[in-house]
């Protein structure tokens, strides 16, 4: 059992991803998905006009504007080079992969104008803004279905233990923490990791 599922109040986008699930990268990216899915639910009750706790406002746009972008960039620099280099023909990875990087694409254009109505709360939303929202919310959860079922699963087939100890190190690395026993260098990655890594 990964250290995510011995927490059963993890996903509730309480608080931010703790670093202790650095030690199981797909642990903590299945993690961030799980506070994605609750950040889409708070992003439907806006639209439709219920009433939503500033707290939950707060969390939501937290992670929009914070977490997220960390998030991609785990996937796109680190996670989906590695899949491209060990997933099988077979696998048909590729193509999932790159209508998952254009997601992404769409997100960051959009994030910033969702995390700009989230803020302003629901007295300033209008017709279209709610739209926004609710548009932005299935786009999420779709990606995010991609992501569980067919992303995820083949990480956990097909990457070494050695890439999974790059990835958590590299992650660290993304978010200011030192690793010293599991960050090494793309160079000394290099018989095993993409060659795109920054
Ligand atoms: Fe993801
Ligand atoms: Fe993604």
């Amino acid at each position: 059992m990964t250290s995510h599922a011995r927490d059963p109040r993890r996903g509730d986008c309480r608080s931010p991803t703790p670093p202790r699930l650095l030690s199981d990268p797909l642990g903590v990216l299945h993690e961030d998905h799980l506070r994605e899915r609750h950040v889409c639910a708070i992003l439907d009750r806006l639209a439709a006009g219920e009433t939503v706790a500033r707290r939950d406002l707060d969390q939501a746009a937290g992670f929009l504007g914070t977490e997220l972008a960390l998030h991609i960039a785990d996937e796109e620099a680190d996670l989906f080079p590695l899949l491209r280099r060990r997933c099988a023909p077979e696998d048909e990875i590729a193509p999932v992969l790159v209508r998952l990087e254009a997601d992404h694409l769409h997100a960051g254009v959009d994030t910033p104008g969702i995390v700009a109505a989230v803020r302003a709360g629901p007295d300033r939303l209008d017709a279209t803004g709610r739209e926004g929202l609710r548009r932005y919310a299935n786009h999420a959860r779709r990606h995010l279905i991609l992501e569980n079922a067919i992303v995820l699963p083949f990480a956990r087939l097909r990457l070494a233990p050695g890439d999974l100890e790059t990835l958590g190190g590299r992650m660290m690395r993304r978010r200011g923490i030192m690793a010293p026993t599991v960050a090494r260098d793309a160079g000394d990655a290099a018989d095993s990791g993409p060659e795109t890594w920054e």
